[in-house]
């Protein structure tokens, strides 16, 4: 099995020591810095925008992995730009003029990605797969960190593997929920080439030790 990203998601760090806990996590090794960003409206909780993005932007060198999980996200994505964000992930079920806002995005030269909620199959991206940078699997409803890792996500994994073999591509496939030390092998072993982590990294005395347990986890001593 290859080595994952490791994408540490800020939603569980401590926001009064932010600056620390991103200096951690960049420091033992983590490839991605990912955002969550909630309007309370597409997911019943509120986090932040723009603007803590570009506070997070002035203290890492770490790409910024943005995943909106708002309503109308075509209104946000030069905010989000501006802010410092390289990779730009807005929901599927948050909108239907899906192609026309990976174009937005793509032609401000960020990656764009599309997530899907556990409920929603892979199948819906056949027509606009191929215009993808990333694919994003939800393996927890969104909203919160914290949350049980769903059965069923790892066969959806292999789904997505599919489609982008169908399409041609060559999108990354993350995963965010729920990934843990002891649960990452199968979704590695599934196909996913990121995995998003909150509270297994964040939550933990020695971030360090996580994010080189999930990189190394498959991978023959
Ligand atoms: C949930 C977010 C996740 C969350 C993951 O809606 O998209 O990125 O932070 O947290 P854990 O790893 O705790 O499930
Ligand atoms: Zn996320």
């Amino acid at each position: 099995m290859k080595r994952p990203l490791i994408a540490p998601s800020i939603l569980s760090a401590d926001f009064a020591k932010l600056a620390d806990e991103i200096a951690a996590v960049e420091n033992a090794g983590a490839d991605l810095l990912h955002l969550d960003v909630m309007d309370g409206s597409f997911v019943p909780n509120l986090t932040f925008g723009p603007l803590i993005v570009e506070a997070v932007n002035r203290i890492t060198d770490l790409t910024l992995d943005v995943h909106l999980m708002i309503d109308a996200p075509e209104k946000f994505i030069l905010d989000f730009k501006e802010a410092g964000a390289d990779w730009i992930t807005f929901h599927y079920e948050a909108t239907t003029n899906h192609a026309y806002i990976i174009e937005l995005i793509k032609n401000l030269g960020l990656k764009a990605g599309i997530s899907l909620k556990p409920r929603t199959p892979v199948r819906v991206l056949s027509k606009i797969a191929g215009m993808l940078d990333l694919a994003l699997i939800m393996t927890v409803e969104p909203g919160f960190g914290g949350q049980g890792f769903l059965p069923g996500s790892t066969e959806k994994i292999r789904d997505m593997v599919k489609m982008r073999e169908s399409v041609k591509s060559d999108f990354l496939i993350s995963i965010d929920g729920g990934v843990k030390i002891d649960n990452c092998a199968q979704v590695i072993e599934a196909g996913a080439d990121i995995l998003v982590t909150g509270s297994a990294v964040f939550k933990h005395d020695n971030p360090g030790f996580v994010i080189k347990s999930l990189k190394n986890a498959g991978i023959e001593p």
